[in-house]
């Protein structure tokens, strides 16, 4: 089947530095961004391009595929914003971090026994809604975020796909050392713009990479109320 969609995806956690020894990250590791990518070189995506924080070796490089490193926040918004174009399909998988310190310290900041340490935190770029104004000049741009919850995941997920004028969503639950982050199984919740919900899984993040990308092609492929899946 021909493909016309540059197919862009984006994963891993950023990196903000607090001093040069020591950054604020979390424990992304890429897998998921990374096995869609792989399955969309698969399936003869003509340009597949692979955008990726600081994850693990086996994650950094998709063969086949234009990579991208990057690090931190502001870094990753700037490399997505040059792969913005028409016909495009951008998967958000990434778990960028939503602060960074007021102030880098130049010094590695020395511990003191007596007081405990506050860090000032600043927001730093929300991607997502960055694109928003850009998105609006271009055509057949299809943004697929991702919402990472540990609860009311239903909820969040809709208010993310409205704050960040997604085409689709895709919720999953994170605890620490279970589902969501890391190598293990996941589950995900898709919702679209219509508000139509789908789960996928639990299964491998491999065979959800294959189902997300079925969904996906179904949605770019039939947008205007073609062959639709059921609502569970
Ligand atoms: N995202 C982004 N820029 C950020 C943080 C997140 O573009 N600074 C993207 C993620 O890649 C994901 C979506 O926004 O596709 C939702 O990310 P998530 O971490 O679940 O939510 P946040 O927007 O960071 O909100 P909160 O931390 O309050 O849940």
């Amino acid at each position: 089947m021909d493909r016309p969609f540059r197919f862009v995806v984006v994963t891993g956690p950023t990196r903000e530095w607090i001093d040069p020894v020591r950054f604020i990250s979390n424990p992304s590791t890429g897998k998921t961004g990374h096995c869609l990518a792989s399955e969309a070189l698969k399936r003869g995506f003509h340009e597949v391009i692979y955008i990726a924080g600081p994850v693990p070796e086996r994650y950094q490089q998709v063969e086949g595929a234009q990579n991208i490193a990057v690090e931190t926040t502001l870094e990753m918004g700037a490399a997505v914003r040059q792969q913005l174009a028409d016909r495009t399909i951008l998967v958000m998988a990434a778990a960028p971090a939503d602060y960074t310190p007021a102030q880098i310290s130049a010094s590695k900041i020395k511990k003191s026994d007596k007081e405990g340490l506050s860090l000032q935190l600043k927001p730093t770029l929300d991607i997502l809604k960055s694109i928003v104004e850009p998105a609006r000049q271009l055509q057949g741009l299809f943004r697929v975020g991702f919402a990472a919850e540990t609860d009311n995941l239903e909820e969040y997920a809709m208010r993310k796909l409205r704050e960040k004028d997604l085409d689709m969503i895709c919720a999953n639950r994170v605890f620490k050392g279970e589902t969501g982050f890391g190598e293990n199984e996941n589950a995900l919740l898709i919702v679209d713009r219509e508000g139509l919900q789908q789960w996928l899984g639990p299964g491998p993040k491999e065979s959800l990479a294959r189902l997300l990308l079925d969904r996906i092609e179904l949605a770019v492929m039939a947008p205007a109320g073609g062959q639709r899946p059921k609502n569970k």
